[in-house]
């Protein structure tokens, strides 16, 4: 395959581990100092907890150096984490959060270059050749995923068609008439394309798609083989976030297809425990930390993502890969004292076979209990189907697989809300929830 080829490769890509930790050290070190000069809650917050930048002399040092939050960021808001003057940004973005301020993020000309080059791997990595043409149906604006893919996929040689989220049935045309090999989407919107393309009684396998650049929310193995099989395609996983960079801080290789591999030559990852902050080995579930190695505007010292997941041997690269991603720790559901994600869901709404992969969670309180609905729908080919008896084996899987008692109604092809970005898988409507 492609995308196999050492020789196409940046040299760090496959250079030894120990190679990349000398890399990592002196980065890591530059950083801390830089943060440490420039930025004043770095500072205090070095001060308070009674280290220096010099102090770090290997990577574990790292983890006496205190964490930074989304809440941290946003104290700060707009621009307190700036260590450069605001006049040498090129570019802000914003994440949206579901309450608040927005976090707002910094970019020189330098990080938005550093930015292309990285998306421009993660797509050679995704299997993405010179030439190719790229559908960049992400959304463009504050949110990262648009501009972030397009300048990438321009750095690479591509052909950009940068159309952005929603018009359902134009894009639909547009990838028809243009004929694209990648499409760059989350995987909740690809889904939406899928079914447009049914609707209009083509089968979307039939497209020129050859690849889709799936990621900006969480999805699962079972997804992954559902937009597959449907479109004709490799879906291939790519990580980011606003806060460390946007997107293209880790991603799959097409093939291998066996989680994000994180470009530690610009993001150093931790994994640690969410409840005592303690780092964990490799392989061990908790959250992810990132520290940037080569951010100007706005360096993160360990940035707690909420993203919850575990570091995996290289394969492919010489650089660690991210296991799939179950959820933040915000969409955690705890039902009855019982932990659940939307993902554990997403697994088995996929694999009853009357069901497309569209959900929704609803979570609410009646008396001091939480009650859990899922709602989902039949796939349109599945229509006869008797949506009592699928809701019945769906909610009897939920029960013995995940330990929760919900309630499952199964409704008509196309009833639950599209989303053209992110999906919202859950509504929470018990008291003093935000969502
Ligand atoms: O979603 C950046 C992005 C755009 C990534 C396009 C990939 C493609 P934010 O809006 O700041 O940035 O949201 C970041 O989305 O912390 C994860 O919770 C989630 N997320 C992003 N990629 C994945 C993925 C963009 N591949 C937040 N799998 C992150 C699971 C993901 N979750």
């Amino acid at each position: 395959m492609a995308g196999a080829d050492p020789s196409a490769l940046e040299p760090i890509e496959r250079a030894s581990r120990d190679e990349l930790a000398a890399l990592q050290l002196a980065r890591l070190r530059a950083t801390l100092q830089h943060a440490y000069d420039r930025v004043p809650h770095y500072r205090r917050a070095f001060d308070a907890a009674g280290v220096h930048p010099s102090e770090c002399r290997t990577l574990a040092d790292l983890s006496r150096f205190p964490f930074t939050t989304k809440a941290d960021l946003r104290e700060e808001y707009p621009f307190g984490f700036l260590a450069v003057p605001r006049a040498q940004l090129a570019r802000v973005h914003a994440s949206s959060g579901t309450t608040g301020r927005p976090t707002v993020v910094g970019y020189t000309a330098g990080d938005i270059d550093r930015w292309a080059d990285l998306v421009a791997r993660s797509l050679h990595a995704a299997g993405a050749r010179a030439g190719d043409l790229v559908h960049v149906a992400y959304g463009y604006g504050l949110f990262t995923g648009g501009l972030g893919a397009h300048y990438g996929a321009e750095r690479l040689g591509c052909t950009v068609v940068p159309m952005g989220g929603g018009q359902t049935e134009k894009q639909v045309q547009l990838i028809e008439d243009f004929r694209p090999d990648l499409i760059m989407v989350t995987p909740s919107y690809m889904q939406v394309l899928i079914e447009e393309v049914r609707r209009q009684g083509k089968d979307p396998a039939a497209l020129s798609l050859r690849t889709g650049v799936f990621g900006a929310e969480p999805w699962t193995e079972a997804m992954r083989r559902d937009l597959e099989q449907a479109a004709g395609i490799d879906a291939v996983d790519i990580y980011g976030l606003s806060e460390v960079m946007g997107p293209g801080v880790a991603c799959e290789c097409v093939e291998t297809k066996d989680g994000p591999v994180v470009w530690e030559d610009h993001f150093y990852p931790e994994i640690i425990d969410p409840d005592s902050g303690a780092v964990l080995p490799d392989g061990s579930d908790g959250e992810l930390v990132f520290t940037t190695l080569t951010r100007e505007a706005m360096p993160l010292v360990r940035y707690r993502t909420r993203d919850l997941t575990r570091l995996l041997p290289p394969t492919a690269r010489s650089m660690r890969r991210l296991g799939r991603i179950g959820g933040r720790s915000d969409d955690m559901l705890i039902i009855r004292g019982v932990n659940l994600f939307p993902s554990q869901v997403e697994e088995l709404v996929l694999q009853q076979g009357a069901l497309s992969g569209h959900y929704q969670l609803e979570v609410s309180r009646e008396g001091l209990l939480d009650q859990l609905l899922v709602r989902c729908e039949l796939r349109p080919e599945a229509g006869g189907a008797d949506c009592d008896a699928v809701g019945a084996v769906l909610q009897g899987r939920i029960k013995t697989l995940c330990g929760v008692t919900a309630q499952v109604v199964v409704l008509a092809p196309g009833a639950l809300e599209r989303s053209a970005g992110k999906a919202r898988r859950v509504v929470d409507r018990r008291p003093g929830s935000r969502s």
